[in-house]
């Protein structure tokens, strides 16, 4: 006889059986019913204690909460809403749960509660699904590009350069910051810093990965990335993970091909395996909704949602097409916009982004060839000479999930661009070395992952989709 998890135990076909399982109490009734989770499924299997028989001591410390070790036989269970339990012949209290304060009591807590018990708040249903959620579509993430003969490529964390040039970046230092070395002009003399340079946390593995697209032809990576943005809202994380696929010799459409088959297949991928999870919050969803007005419901359910980015085309169309559906739109024109739309390149706002998708077409939206002056120095210039070749992919809900680019390939251009924003060739030398030798059109993009796994669970806060959120002013755990 084995350990086994409830999940084995739950879809046993063959009862009765000698069982031995392990898990934690998430609520006992009337000194008989244990529901015991050990974190397998969002399913608890029901443990029915003979009280009679049991020591009133252990019936004690039964509680919300504490981790036990029970034997006993599997049956057909005749209650509702399961079709096993488990007739307890021996429990064991392996850890305690002082129920007075213990923090995650059985009744619904507020997500600001538990955000600040992160630590455990993987023992309630909804954080439980939405972290089997986010692992889930890690592994389908990996399974997708190795299916389709791409490499991982670990990026490096500390980086001395800034890919996108947003100037947003976290110092890497083992200099002594009360008494730092300071060179004959009184800057801090970073030549004596560890790495004898500057260094900061990645915001992108992308330059990096453009190397090894250039010489593995299809790669991507999967890694931290950082920002010291501070942007305080639900949708940014100081530290959050990001893939970035890259791959030589395709164009900006294979690009926007790629990165829609690409997420279509991994939604598709947790719609298929992780069924149990995605109902749960299909109907947290659905109760929550139930509380608004009509008005401000959506038409759809989450797995409506799922089901509709996988079977439906994503809409194409360029900046200079979006800037003129927003400038002849409603909230334009009566002014409800933040951010009016005046001019060909502004820069589109997230209240823009989720118009379009949310209100005007109602499906994912990938955006392309934006002005120049608005996207990083490495997209490749077009023909216009003041567009280039971006893409970004907007969500419902979530607005921009996915940046990405044709790369610009040819040497002097992009040298111009690099003069132009001040870059030093200096810093980049390798990055314009893929550019001298070899040199072919290639293109990438990169997908934030905490985006992608508030939109698989419905979420609203990018805080709870992420083990310990790093935000301005919060580093706690
Ligand atoms: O659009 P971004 O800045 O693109 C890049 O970093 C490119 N180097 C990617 C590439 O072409 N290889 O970031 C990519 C995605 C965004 O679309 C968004 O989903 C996510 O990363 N993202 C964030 N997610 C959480 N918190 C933040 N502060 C984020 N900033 C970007
Ligand atoms: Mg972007």
């Amino acid at each position: 006889m084995q350990t086994r998890t409830v999940s084995d135990l739950l879809s046993q076909k063959i009862t009765p059986a000698e069982v031995d399982i392990k898990g934690w109490v998430r609520t006992f009734r009337a000194n008989r019913f244990i529901a015991l989770n050990d974190g397998s499924t969002i399913n608890n299997i029901q443990c029915v204690v003979d009280f009679e028989n049991t020591d009133e001591t252990i019936l004690k410390r039964i509680t919300t909460g504490a981790a036990v070790h029970i034997k006993g036989e599997l049956v057909e269970s005749l209650g509702k809403g399961q079709n096993v339990e488990i007739n307890v012949k021996s429990i064991e209290v392996l850890g305690d749960s002082d129920p007075e304060t213990y923090p995650i009591q059985p009744k619904k807590h507020s997500f600001e509660f538990l955000r600040e018990n992160a630590h455990l708040r993987t023992r309630t249903n909804t954080f439980s699904a939405v972290m089997r959620l986010r692992s889930a579509l890690s592994f389908a993430i990996h399974k997708y590009f190795n299916d389709n003969g791409f490499y991982y490529m670990h990026a490096p964390i500390i980086t001395g350069s800034d890919a996108e040039g947003a100037g947003e970046m976290f110092r890497v230092s083992s200099l002594d910051a009360k008494n730092p070395p300071l060179t004959e002009d009184g800057q801090i003399d970073y030549s004596k810093d560890f790495f004898g340079k500057e260094t900061n946390l990645t915001v992108s593995g992308q330059l990096e990965a453009e190397t090894y697209a250039m010489s593995l032809g299809k790669v991507y990576t999967f890694g931290p990335t950082f920002r010291a943005e501070n942007s305080n809202t639900s949708r940014h994380l100081a530290e959050f993970w990001m893939i970035e696929p890259e791959v030589a010799f395709m164009d900006l459409a294979g690009n926007m091909d790629l990165a829609e088959s690409f997420l279509k297949y991994v939604i598709k991928y947790v719609l298929d395996n992780n069924r149990d999870d995605l109902d749960f919050l299909n109907q947290r969803l659905l109760d929550e909704e139930k509380a608004k007005p009509q008005a401000e419901r959506s038409d759809m359910s989450l797995i409506e949602k799922l089901n509709f980015v996988t079977e439906n085309n994503f809409m194409r169309l360029s900046y200079t097409e979006a800037i003129n559906i927003l400038r002849e739109s409603t909230p334009n024109k009566k002014k409800k916009f933040k951010y009016i739309i005046e001019e060909w390149g502004a820069d589109l706002q997230s209240e823009h982004e989720r118009f379009l998708v949310e209100k005007h077409f109602k499906c994912p939206v990938i955006l392309y060839d934006y002005p120049a002056n608005i996207k990083a120095f490495y997209m490749r210039l077009n023909d216009d000479g003041k567009t280039v070749r971006a893409m970004d992919i907007l969500f419902p809900g979530i607005g921009e999930i996915v940046g990405g680019a044709q790369r610009e390939e040819r040497l002097d251009i992009l040298k111009k661009k690099m003069a132009a924003l001040h870059i030093p060739e200096e810093d980049l030398w390798w990055y314009l070395d893929l550019r001298k030798y070899g040199t072919a059109v290639h293109s990438g993009f990169g997908l934030g992952f905490e985006r992608l796994v508030m939109f698989a669970t419905g979420m609203g806060n990018i805080r709870d989709v992420i083990p310990f959120p790093r935000t301005p002013q919060n580093a706690e755990f």
